[in-house]
């Protein structure tokens, strides 16, 4: 799958991991940044991510902050973003099974890097259920449309 990735400076080590892993595991990743650990805006990455995922040049995104909380806030005001903060393999599987998660968080300062790793491979793995979530979703979608 094609995996845009982006961070600030506070989750940029992790970021770095997580691209490898992504590799790894056979997927094409993009890097929107940042590109160091100077101090930068959380808000310029989410959205660069967050276009990616809702124009469709990637199929997923993965953020990564200090806490996961600002990157996600950020991402889902881009249309058609459904990003999520995890923090272990259940959640990132519950984001896709029942949100239809289309971007992963990440706290950096929160999550250890091997729980980090297993969790991005549990939230790629998994699959929206449909059913019931289907019309949780699409309700959402509406609010969006209704701006
Ligand atoms: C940066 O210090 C920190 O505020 C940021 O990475 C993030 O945690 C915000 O939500």
């Amino acid at each position: 799958m094609q995996i845009a990735i982006g961070s600030d400076h506070a989750g940029y080590s992790l970021k770095e991991i997580l691209k490898v892993h992504l590799k790894d595991l056979g997927h094409e990743t993009s890097d929107l940044g940042t590109f160091s650990e100077e101090s930068v805006d959380y808000p310029i990455y989410a959205e660069k991510v967050g276009i990616a995922v809702s124009s469709g040049s990637a199929d997923f995104g993965v953020l990564v902050c200090g806490t996961g909380i600002g990157v996600s806030i950020a991402a889902n005001k881009v249309k058609g973003v459904r990003a999520g903060v995890v923090h272990d393999t259940t959640s990132a599987r519950l984001a896709r099974e029942h949100n239809n998660a289309n971007i992963v968080c990440f706290g950096a300062r929160l999550v250890g890097v091997e729980v980090a790793k297993d969790a991005l491979e549990s939230f790629l793995s998994s699959n929206f259920l449909g059913g019931r979530h289907e019309r949780r979703i699409e309700e959402i979608t509406e609010m969006e449309r209704n701006g």
